[in-house]
């Protein structure tokens, strides 16, 4: 199949789908933008105006839908930690009846995929018709969102044909990482200026390739963990937490298995009632600060006979962990654990013999309210 987008035409090349084409390029994308966004001496190359802009703000608002909402939780602790700026993160659809505007100068942050999605675009005409700053990230330079933003950092994703998003995802938190570190070091913060993220790009592109080399095995954990079942739950805590729900998205909207994204702190308070024999728990543990407590929940859920996998970080690993990851700075665990959610999502989806690139009743930008 070759697909034309923008008269350039794309194609699966030797892959069967576009999903795993796009899953695969993801080490590719991770170097361009680092290419495109760091000077060899991590200095971030981003225009002064936007830099300028964004300086005067004194709160952030991230305004999404989708995976691209996911993608801004990331943001939101990216931007806290190495730019010191408070961050609120709305789902577009939710943020258009009220306005809780409750700072002086915010500055709204749009990521969008496709720069097409309605619900982000209803916001923006408003953001703008009050006279606010908006920037958006985009995949897409002539977008209707990135015509209307007063400024656009592009994805440098390549086009992304298959409908559930995976290099769009990671590229928009290694685009939000940039520009948080190049903001931090405006506002003079040491935290951002030792932020060695060219280093952590590079160590990320490798995990991911390490992760996309192995078909095989991530086939052989869908099989085993998710099968047949038509319920799977994905937990953590903390960036593990914000992982989880773009997990738990990719694999419900592809494979049709109703998934949730849980706070695993959060399953004793009632959800655990789901917990039964052979029920699929995949559970990340990427962050010391979370870990113990985390591990404290996976006895929870083993205990009740649930089919647990566990994908840790190398610092949390324990000995009977299925995958273990490098270790990244955790703002920035999700690039590794995020592919692991989109790898188990989609051998999960052929193994049901279901359609990945185009599932039932989704479009790849939802251009209507
Ligand atoms: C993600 O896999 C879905 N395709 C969907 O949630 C998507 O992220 C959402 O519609 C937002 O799209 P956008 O990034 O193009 O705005």
């Amino acid at each position: 199949i070759t697909i034309t987008i923008d008269d350039s035409s794309v194609s699966k090349g030797s892959y069967p789908t576009f999903m795993l084409k796009e899953i695969d390029e993801q080490p590719a994308v991770m170097r361009r933008i680092s290419q495109a966004y760091l000077t060899p001496d991590d200095q971030s190359i981003i225009e002064k105006k936007l830099l300028d802009a964004l300086t005067q703000a004194d709160r952030l608002y991230f305004v999404a839908a989708g995976t691209s909402y996911h993608a801004s939780l990331v943001g939101k602790r990216l931007f806290e930690k190495y730019a010191e700026i408070p961050a609120e993160v709305a789902v577009a659809s939710e943020f258009g009846y009220h306005w809780p505007i409750l700072s002086a100068r915010p500055f709204f942050i749009f990521l969008s995929q496709s720069g097409e999605t309605a619900d982000s675009r209803q916001v923006m005409i408003e953001a703008k018709r009050r006279g606010l700053p908006t920037l958006v990230m985009t995949n897409v330079a002539n977008s209707t969102l990135a015509r209307e933003a007063d400024y656009v950092l592009l994805l440098h994703a390549g086009p992304e044909i298959a409908v559930a998003s995976t290099k769009a995802y990671t590229a928009q938190i290694a685009v939000e990482a940039v520009l948080a570190k190049s903001l931090g070091e405006t506002r003079g913060l040491e935290i951002a200026q030792t932020f060695d993220l060219r280093r952590q790009l590079a160590i990320a592109a490798t995990g991911m390739e390490a992760l996309v080399s192995d078909h095989d095995a991530w086939a052989r954990l869908a099989q085993n963990y998710l099968g047949q079942r038509t319920d799977a739950f994905y937990l953590g805590r903390g960036i593990d937490y914000d992982v989880s729900l773009e997990a738990a998205l990719k694999l419900k909207e592809i494979s049709y298995v109703h998934t949730e994204g849980f706070a695993a702190g959060e399953l004793k308070h009632g959800t655990i009632a789901l917990i039964e024999t052979g029920v699929p728990v995949i559970v990340f543990i990427t962050e010391s600060e979370t870990a113990a407590h985390t591990r404290g929940n996976v006895q929870e859920v083993r205990a009740r006979g649930a089919n647990v996998l566990v994908i840790a970080s190398k610092v949390c690993q324990e000995a009977t962990d299925q995958v273990v990851l490098p270790t990244l700075t955790t703002e920035l665990m999700p690039l590794l654990t995020g592919v692991c959610g989109q790898l188990l999502a989609y051998f999960a989806t052929i193994q049901r013999g279901l359609n990945v690139d185009q599932p039932r009743n989704l479009a790849k930008s939802v251009t209507v309210e």
